[in-house]
């Protein structure tokens, strides 16, 4: 018997990753194609169902603590035990490719939960919990992950608020992971390291970051792709002087220009994981990500913001 589910989904920021960090804001799109689900079920003692693996809760290895986390927060809020039953996560999302896997699993975790206990947690509620898990998964998330893999449509994020994004016309976004890891912890430890080295330029780079993001907005409501695409090629270029770029990353950024993308950039916390390329037309998605496959991408997604008319 189900006692409860709970599901999310993945999310790609489009502009102002690690900016987002210092208070800038971001804007970050959902993936609503790649879901992550969670269902509690009857069990002897409290175990843990996922791909990494499969036991005791009280077993599980480190990088379950955000399992472990969001399940003991929310259970404690919602005053239900873990005693008694098994969390069984299923994801289509890949682990630390910077599409918010970690979020999407605890959120889906918190409304599985909460789906058990029969309560509705408001917005902020479920915010604090889901940011409960990041905290564990990686020390000072902004919270753009935890707001972006349980909404609807994309959104302009800065210092913890957010607001949904109007897209004034259909916008095709491919996503190509690069096959490596990425880590998002690290990541962000070596972009502060780097500004406690070199303040100004530092500082200057997440400013630059942070506008180009809130640039974007009124090209999305405006449907620009080509201005789009200038400021995610510009990006691109102040994330490679934080150092948050690699080789592969490159490689697959370059190929998306020479396919014909108005512009591409990594996405997330980079150093690994996957590039996002905005396509020039629907009809022309297709022979983007073909491209990017022939340049090694190891897995290819294709997402579509604003109105389909
Ligand atoms: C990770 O998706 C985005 C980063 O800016 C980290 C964060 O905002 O917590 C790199």
């Amino acid at each position: 018997a189900v006692l409860g589910t709970g599901r999310a989904h993945a999310k790609a920021i489009l502009l102002g990753e690690h900016s987002v960090v210092y208070g800038t804001p971001a804007i970050a799109v959902p993936v609503s194609a790649l879901t992550t689900t969670v269902t509690l079920r009857p069990a002897a003692g409290s175990l843990i169902s996922s791909a990494l693996y499969r036991g005791p809760s009280s077993d599980a290895p480190s990088r379950l603590a955000p399992v472990q986390a969001a399940w003991r927060a929310t259970a404690a809020h919602v005053g239900v035990p873990t005693e008694g039953l098994e969390l069984a996560t299923e994801s289509a999302l890949p682990i630390a490719r910077g599409l918010g896997s970690s979020a999407a699993i605890a959120a889906a975790i918190v409304r599985a939960v909460a789906d058990l206990a029969g309560v509705t947690l408001s917005v902020p509620e479920e915010h604090e919990l889901i940011q409960e898990a990041e905290r564990a998964a990686h020390g000072t998330p902004s919270g753009i992950d935890a707001r972006t893999v349980v909404a609807e449509a994309p959104i302009r994020f800065e210092l913890g608020a957010f607001q949904p994004l109007r897209v004034g016309a259909s916008l095709t976004l491919v996503i190509a992971d690069t096959g490596r890891p990425g880590a998002t912890s690290a990541a962000v430890a070596s972009v502060r390291a780097l500004r406690e080295r070199t303040p100004r330029t530092t500082d200057a780079a997440i400013a630059r970051l942070g506008e180009l993001a809130e640039g974007s907005v009124t090209d999305l409501a405006t449907g620009d792709r080509a201005e789009l695409g200038l400021r995610l090629r510009g990006a691109h270029e102040l994330l490679q002087e934080l150092g948050v770029s690699s080789p592969e990353l490159d490689t697959l950024v370059q190929a998306a220009h020479a396919a014909g993308s108005p512009g591409a950039k990594l996405t997330g916390g980079g150093q690994g994981g996957c590039i996002i390329a905005l396509a020039p037309s629907a009809a022309r998605a297709g022979q983007l990500s073909r491209a990017l496959e022939e340049a090694g991408a190891a897995q290819v997604w294709t997402t579509v913001i604003g109105e389909t008319a």
